[in-house]
């Protein structure tokens, strides 16, 4: 429902141009005297009132007095429209809570502008204020205390336990006080977490450059003269708030912004692990006999990285690439690959051709380069002999290496078309015999070691 505004002017001339501009976004009233604005006031539930400052019988300031006195209406917020040339007594509107001065005559949009800001003002923000001497309190309270909720307290202590229960929005800090002074106070709020952005402005009658620089190096926004210009004091800190709020805001949609990028990030990154593993899967389907033979692979190349002292991203990434590393099966007929007897030279050479199908095939995945090492150079050898490309020592990819290991490992720990289960020492010694020729030796220690581990010979379950 559209927000309620209350136009308030002697002249019919300028009630109508306001209620022309208006009426499209707001639900428009017009009074043409003071009295029949706080009547209308008193009966209608009304957003906001534009206040013209220069009315004959009752002005202005007399009406937004008489606002302020009535509890029934005195929460309503004001604006008030001067005229240019005019000298308008400002700090006594905005000590009674006028929220903004409009100059007569306004750009329609402009004045769109302020109004839509104005009625956007939610909630009145807490301040605290902290200062000795209770005329200042009270002369602070007075200032500010229509369009804030103010807590005055007057020693450092009583502040800093206020703010054990309570969150204001901002502080306001007289410098100089007995016992505990205003930068030791700041001091102490800065160390609470939930209080260290609050913004601090101190209150002094100082006005040397020392005192200046220590106020902004203890961390305060800004400081404020005593004597205090209450229109200087409501702007500062109107600004200020302003500011705050807006940076609290921009900080939330932040955080907001971040939660979601991290859970599409875990949903994009669960999708790829599935579709891995169904990838991993598919290939283990194709051979009726080595079923589960990548995940096993993928398995043991997780351990050997673990041992090998990878960190968990590397260790998960490996895993897949164990995964992977039989992908280039799919191209391979499968009655070669589930062949009882002895294969042919030509199908001998047709099924050492996986090793390049798989590379073909995983080359499309851009965005992980290192994702298809694993499936093209597993069947190398570290002295060079092994296939596709002949990759001798560390020019062969430290994955595949890893992989070589694991792979070899699982072909004689499980069950063959041709053979049963090699006996787990026969396993060990072929893995022995291999290194530095067929494996890495460093990888093959680790092999060794997890052999050795596995006492009761079930790593290949
Ligand atoms: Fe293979």
């Amino acid at each position: 429902m559209a927000e309620r505004i209350l136009v308030i002017d002697d002249d019919i001339v300028n009630l109508k141009i306001a209620e022309h501009v208006l009426e499209k976004d707001y639900n428009v009233t017009c009074a043409k005297s003071g009295m029949e604005g706080i009547d209308i006031l008193k009966s209608n539930d009304i957003d906001l009132v534009l206040l013209d400052l220069y009315m004959p019988e009752m002005n202005g300031m007399d009406v937004l007095a008489k606002i302020r006195e009535d509890a029934s209406i005195s929460a309503v917020k004001v604006v008030i429209l001067t005229s240019s040339g005019m000298k308008t007594d400002v700090t006594e509107a905005i000590r009674l809570g006028a929220l903004d001065f409009i100059k007569k005559p306004f750009f329609p949009t402009e004045f769109l502008d302020r109004i839509k800001k104005v009625l956007n003002i939610a909630k009145k923000d807490n301040i605290l204020v902290v200062d000795d001497d209770k005329m200042n309190l009270a002369i602070v309270h007075k200032m500010l205390g229509i369009r804030y909720d103010v807590t005055c307290v007057s020693s450092g202590m009583d502040a800093i336990s206020y703010l054990n229960n309570n969150v204001p929005d901002m502080i306001l800090l007289d410098l100089h006080m007995p016992e505990m002074n205003g930068l030791e106070v700041l001091e102490k709020i800065r160390e609470q977490d939930n209080l260290s952005d609050i913004p601090v402005v101190f209150l002094t009658a100082d006005n040397d450059r020392k005192t200046e620089i220590d106020i902004f190096k203890a961390g305060a926004m800004d400081f404020i003269q005593k004597p205090f210009i209450a229109e200087v004091v409501i702007q500062r800190i109107s600004r200020i708030l302003e500011l705050y709020h807006y940076q609290k805001s921009l900080q939330q949609e932040v955080d907001r912004k971040t939660a979601e990028l991290r859970e599409s990030n875990r949903k994009v990154t669960n999708v790829l692990s599935q579709m891995i593993m169904a990838l991993g899967s598919a290939i283990d389907a194709k051979d009726a006999y080595t079923n589960g033979h990548s995940e096993r692979v993928a398995r043991y190349s997780g351990e050997l990285a673990r041992r090998m002292g990878k960190s968990t991203q590397e260790i998960n990434d490996i895993y897949y690439i164990g995964l992977l590393h039989d992908i280039g099966k799919i191209g391979i007929p499968d009655y070669i690959i589930n062949k009882a007897g002895k294969l042919t030279e030509e199908e001998y050479e047709l099924i050492k051709n996986h090793p390049n199908i798989g590379a073909d095939i995983l080359s499309s995945i851009t965005e992980m380069p290192g994702i298809s090492f694993g499936a093209h150079w597993h069947h190398e050898r570290f002295d060079g002999k092994g296939y596709p490309d002949g990759l001798a020592g560390e020019d062969i990819p430290e994955v595949a290496r890893i992989i070589c290991v694991a792979d070899a490992y699982d072909t004689m720990t499980s069950k063959r078309v041709y053979r049963d289960i090699l006996p787990q020492k026969v396993a060990r010694d072929e893995i022995l015999k291999g290194r530095g020729t067929q494996f890495d030796p460093v990888i093959a220690d680790y092999m060794l070691e997890m052999i050795d581990e596995d006492t009761e010979y079930q790593l290949h379950e």
